[in-house]
């Protein structure tokens, strides 16, 4: 499996200003999660524009286990999924417990086979990450659901049906689960306050592929009208928002002029907003946009909130660009409270900051200072990494399987826009 030795870190020699192109794969969150859903129907589903991550490893696991017939072909990024008429419905703790996107597996199994026990996940480490809403609204479905020995075990031995279901909150999980739990229940099922999310409507549209019989999607409101089975289908995945909008933070911090072929604006008009805020330039190019950024970046405030909002996966990012602007601001989390275990680690690049709570006040430094850090999760891992790029000397981070898991080829790729990075 690529990139999941613990004790790979990435070397990075600060001074670097990146200029160039970049290609941006498809969306981790999305192609888990539609890889997940081909179990809702016997037969072969293809996934197109899947990102080589070890995420996707890990997933082809988990659906092996279940008796599925997987092939990854990396060169064309393509998945294929056997699904048989009759899949295994318990997901492992050794491997649910690598990758929270595992709990994706819930909805399809309960739906499909009446009976599914998945281990409670795992994923970064960002914060209490409960499964109170996929658990409460599968009931509302008619399963009977519950936690035991740490498994989310669900049982619908008559099928579910449908129901009326308001999150307290628009998760994008449980927004998921209980899309694809309600694909196959009889009747109808009302989502209220349903996460918009682009990776959520992608996941709709394939269920939609597969015969599904979904409206609302990318709104608060989605409504599915249960049918008796689904089919195979071939989707090609979303391009990654996350990846891209990293690479356009990396452009603004570096004071840097990338092109980021694959990023959608329209999925990133908030991000996009604060880095013309900072000053940076942004267009949009035939098939992506381009960052360029002249000078020290402004300081921006930033709550992150569920989108179309500011993405906590881009919350490292907007902090390290603060912790290098010129001028004071406050970064709010209102979606992730664990999430500021990053800013520790920029501390001790030099960075001056603050937490209290769910608020970080930045006071921007003109530059930073090279030290060994440890990256907590996938994004922290990516934003340690570009902190190195502004940091005098040498900054190596720690851990960077994490990095792995989000962003294919990213030493690789930042050499050829002009750093010095180095895996050792
Ligand atoms: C997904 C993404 C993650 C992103 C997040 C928010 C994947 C694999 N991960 O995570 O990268 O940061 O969306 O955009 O797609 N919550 C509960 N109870 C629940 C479910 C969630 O309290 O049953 C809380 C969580 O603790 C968190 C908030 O709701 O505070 C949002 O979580 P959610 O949107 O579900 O995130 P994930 O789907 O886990």
């Amino acid at each position: 499996m690529p990139g999941t030795q613990a004790s790979e870190s990435f070397r990075v020699n600060g001074g670097a200003r990146l200029v160039g192109e970049v290609h941006v794969t498809g969306a981790k969150n999305s192609a888990l999660k539609l890889m997940a859903a081909t179990l809702l129907a016997e037969g072969t589903s293809t996934i197109l524009n899947v990102p080589d991550i070890a995420d996707v490893d890990i997933m082809a696991e988990l659906l092996t286990r279940l008796g599925c017939v997987v092939n990854f072909d990396r060169s064309q990024q393509t998945v294929t999924i056997a699904v048989p008429a009759e899949p295994g419905s318990r997901a492992d703790y050794d491997l649910v417990r690598k990758m929270r996107a595992s709990i994706n597996v819930l909805g399809p199994l309960v739906t499909r086979l009446g009976h599914a026990e998945v281990a409670l996940p795992g994923g970064d480490a960002i914060g209490s990450r409960g499964l109170d809403f996929h658990i409460k609204g599968l009931k509302e479905l008619g399963a009977e659901a519950h936690s035991e020995h740490g498994y989310v075990i669900a049982t619908a031995p008559d099928g579910l049906h449908g129901a009326s279901i308001s999150l307290d909150f628009p998760s994008v999980g449980a927004t998921e689960n209980l899309m694809t739990a309600a694909v196959l229940a009889k009747g109808m099922t009302v989502i209220d306050n349903a996460a918009r999310e682009p990776d959520v409507v992608d996941l709709g549209e394939f269920l939609v592929a597969m015969g599904a019989v979904i409206s609302g999607l990318g709104t608060s409101t989605i409504i599915i009208t249960g049918v008796d089975k689904l089919h195979p289908a071939t989707h090609a995945t979303l391009c990654d928002r996350i990846v891209a909008g990293t690479w356009a933070f990396a452009a603004a911090i570096t004071q840097g002029d990338l092109t980021i072929h694959g990023a959608r604006a329209e999925h990133m008009e908030i991000p996009l907003d604060k880095l013309v805020s900072a000053g940076a330039v942004v267009t949009t190019t035939p098939d992506g946009i381009r960052v360029r950024m002249d000078h020290r970046p402004n300081s921006v405030d930033v709550a992150t909130l569920p989108y179309p909002g500011f993405p906590t996966d881009l919350q490292p990012l907007i902090i390290l660009l603060n912790a290098v602007a010129e001028g004071r601001s406050i970064v709010t989390e209102n979606v992730f409270e664990g999430r500021f275990m990053f800013v520790n680690e920029l501390i001790r690049l030099g960075a001056h900051i603050q937490v209290d709570g769910h608020h970080a006040a930045i006071t921007g430094v003109e530059r930073l200072s090279g030290a060994p850090v440890v990256a907590t999760d996938i994004r922290a891992g990516a934003g340690l990494v570009l902190a190195g790029l502004v940091s005098e000397g040498v900054t190596t981070v720690e851990d960077g399987y994490h990095i792995d898991r989000g962003y294919p080829g990213f030493a690789q790729a930042l050499r050829s826009l002009g750093a010095e990075v180095t895996r050792i």
